[in-house]
């Protein structure tokens, strides 16, 4: 797998991300049929913060590809902290990882038990960040980690593959708003998620963000198929700071409503 460039990992989570999230591939496709071409802004990855596993472990192909560390954000309510990664011309990537010690100590059990199972090689690969899920899950387990936190379940139950990818609605040349897009999805049935309002930020935080809920997908369980989120699409527009640069951070008190389009599915 070393000899897979950034570009052609990129290609594949995009495609491992359709396959779980056909809502996305529809979309991006509403927007070729409308003579666009769909840029995107970042991809994000969860993990939990466990030795082996953690945001520097995801983050290293792409750091070898020639991404760089830059914002550093905390989530308290949810237990998660990020960093995002930069690299010219490439989307920016963007890694939470659950800080698992804050949880009581069945919740810790529950999750160091799955990571338990993973081969300990298999970090090392250069797509460990579109692998899957490398260990069995019950679907009792997984109801009981979604009481604990949604980002655990999620993570539990999908492993290591693309949350979502965000089209960088500054690049649209049909569209000339957030809110505009989002009409444009609502239009055609897409359902948005409203926690905090459906735009997250405003020109004076110089992000704007939306996204639609995650598609509701069948997940095989060591008891059975059970439907439950998948994969979600953002949407972004950035906006120039006072160096007249376009804003390239994330805004901690948006992506805290944004983490929770994974908290039911459509
Ligand atoms: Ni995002």
């Amino acid at each position: 797998m070393n000899s897979m460039t950034i570009n052609d990992l990129l290609a594949a989570m995009w495609r491992d991300y359709i396959r779980l999230n056909p809502q996305a591939d529809r979309i991006a496709r509403l927007f070729a049929d409308r003579g666009e071409e769909v840029v995107n802004d970042h991809i994000a990855l969860r993990t939990f913060n466990l030795p082996g596993i953690g945001i520097d472990v995801l983050a290293e192909p792409f750091v070898r590809g020639g991404y760089q560390p830059r914002g550093t954000y905390s989530f308290p309510n949810k237990k998660l902290v990020a960093k995002h990664f930069e690299a010219p011309g490439l989307p920016k990537v963007f890694v939470s990882e659950l800080q698992v010690e804050l949880f009581p100590p069945e919740v810790r059990e529950m999750v160091t038990g799955l990571v338990a199972q993973m081969d300990p090689s298999l970090p090392e690969r250069q797509d460990f960040c579109m692998v899957g899920r490398p260990w069995n899950l019950s679907y009792d387990v997984y109801t009981r980690l979604r009481e604990a936190s949604e980002y655990a379940a999620w993570v539990a139950a999908h492993g290591f593959r693309p949350n979502h990818f965000t089209v960088m609605v500054n690049a649209l040349r049909t569209f000339q708003s957030l809110q505009q897009v989002n009409d444009f999805l609502e239009a055609q049935g897409f359902v948005l998620n409203d926690s905090g309002g459906k735009i997250k930020g405003s020109a004076a935080v110089l992000l704007e963000q939306s996204s639609v809920l995650a598609n509701t997908i069948d997940v095989a369980f060591d008891d059975g198929i059970h439907p439950i989120p998948g994969c979600y699409y953002e949407f972004a527009r950035r906006y120039p700071g006072p160096d007249g640069e376009l804003y390239q951070g994330f805004v901690a008190a948006s992506a805290d409503r944004i983490f929770e389009s994974t908290d039911r599915g459509q």
